[in-house]
């Protein structure tokens, strides 16, 4: 089948306006990328929940596939490729990774680090002053040094962890994972010799039961904490800032009322949220989605952000409303690899606001005809910058 649709550049600079227009065409649409690949594109509520928990749908190998799939380009590599991280994993790897961080994410867990998140949170806010990009001034240090004392990052090692990390978030390639990776190796294996009080110590310490994770596994389990609480987490800030900032009358109505904050965060989240598509899936078996036909081995991506805004399920969905209905949004995904950080997401997300909206009561776009310029790629929603006035 042709498809029906390109991801063209514009795509990228206002996705909802493609899917508003796609929207008449149903759930789901045969899509051709950039690149000349071609997938399916589920934008439908309903059949993005269900494609999500559709265990036909399988990661295992998926990005090695998407690579061998570019007209062209190299060989699918011969064998299966071993799976390395839970969210390139189907059960039973991805049972076994997903149980032994689970404890660490619990909503309980992360309540007891609010004070800690406050006082990095306090400690950013002290630092700005007159006209700032809200991104590396705030957004982004603050999940980067909360990720990095949970997993156990070492006085000593910030300033280089920062430095590597800052590299990744600008441009994810060989040239900035690897030197990375080296070094989340190399915490592995002081924490080995000295374990402490944080996530690694206590995986490592479950090395004892025959099912703890070898050295690969773990450098690779802290990786993938660092990468998907990341980016993530920067854009919900900078995302819901710039939306409340186009919208005076509920910024407001939030500053009067700073119980309504969590109810916000949900209401960031669903409306533009920071994922875009959902990682990549490919079809195991051939299936169905709302009537179309997916054969064996096609890619199937789940366009969250599209499927949020499915009028179906949020009436008015292109309004920011803070005081909707937000259960059941998919900002964090459905199913069996919905969002471990997602209670951290949340405690993040709510003390950030709280804190920008108390300490800076005319927190305003430094130009007030701002264009939003959003990152090009269709797994991360998210600014280029976002130039405010604190004072
Ligand atoms: C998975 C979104 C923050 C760790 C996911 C998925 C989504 C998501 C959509 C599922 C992807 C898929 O099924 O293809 C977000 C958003 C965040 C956020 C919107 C911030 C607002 C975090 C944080 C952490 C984290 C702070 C940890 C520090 C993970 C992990 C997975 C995951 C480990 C994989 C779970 C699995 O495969 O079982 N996230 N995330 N995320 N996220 Fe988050």
């Amino acid at each position: 089948m042709e498809p029906a649709a390109e991801l063209s550049p514009e795509f990228f600079a206002d996705p909802h306006r493609f899917y508003r227009r796609w929207s008449g065409g149903g759930p789901i649409h045969r899509v051709r990328f950039p690149d000349g690949r071609v997938g399916w594109v589920v934008t439908g509520y309903a059949e993005a929940r269900a494609a999500l928990a559709d265990p036909r749908l399988r990661k295992s190998g998926a990005n090695a596939r998407w690579m061998a799939s570019v007209p062209g380009g190299p060989p699918m590599p011969p064998g299966s490729p071993r799976n390395t991280h839970m969210l390139d994993a189907d059960p039973p790897d991805h049972t076994r990774l997903r149980r032994l961080v689970t404890k660490a994410f619990t909503p309980g867990a992360v309540e007891a680090l609010r004070p800690r998140i406050s006082e990095i949170t306090e400690g950013l806010l002290d630092r700005m002053s007159g006209e700032v990009d809200l991104l590396p001034a705030f957004a982004l240090p603050l999940p980067i040094t909360v990720i990095g004392e949970l997993l156990g990052v070492a006085e000593a090692d910030r300033v280089e962890f920062r430095r590597l990390t800052d590299a990744m978030a600008q441009g994810p390639s060989p040239e900035t994972i690897t030197p990375l990776m080296t070094f989340l190796s190399a915490m592995v294996a002081a924490k080995q010799a000295a374990p402490a009080e944080d996530i690694l110590s206590a995986l490592i310490r479950t090395r004892d039961d025959e099912d703890g994770l070898d050295d690969h596994e773990l450098t690779r389990m802290a990786f993938l904490l660092l990468f998907a609480g990341h980016e993530t987490t920067v854009n919900l800030i900078g995302n819901g800032v710039h939306a409340l900032l186009r919208a005076p009358d509920r910024l407001a109505a939030l500053r009067a009322d700073p119980a309504l904050v969590p109810a916000a965060v949900e209401e960031f989240l669903r409306h533009d949220g920071p994922v875009g598509f959902a990682t990549l899936r490919y079809a195991g078996e051939a299936l169905e989605i709302a009537g179309v036909g997916v054969a064996e081995g096609e890619f199937v991506h789940v366009a969250l952000t599209a499927a949020n805004r499915d009028p179906a399920r949020f009436p008015d969905p292109d309004t920011l409303d803070l005081t909707r209905p937000t259960a059941g949004h998919l900002a964090f995904g459905h199913g069996i690899h919905h969002c471990l950080g997602a209670p951290l997401a949340r405690v993040e997300g709510q003390i950030a606001f709280t804190a920008l909206l108390t300490r800076f009561p005319r927190l305003r776009l430094a130009d007030p005809d701002f264009t939003a310029e959003w990152v090009e790629g269709f797994r991360i929603r998210g600014l280029r910058s976002l130039p405010v006035v604190v004072d």
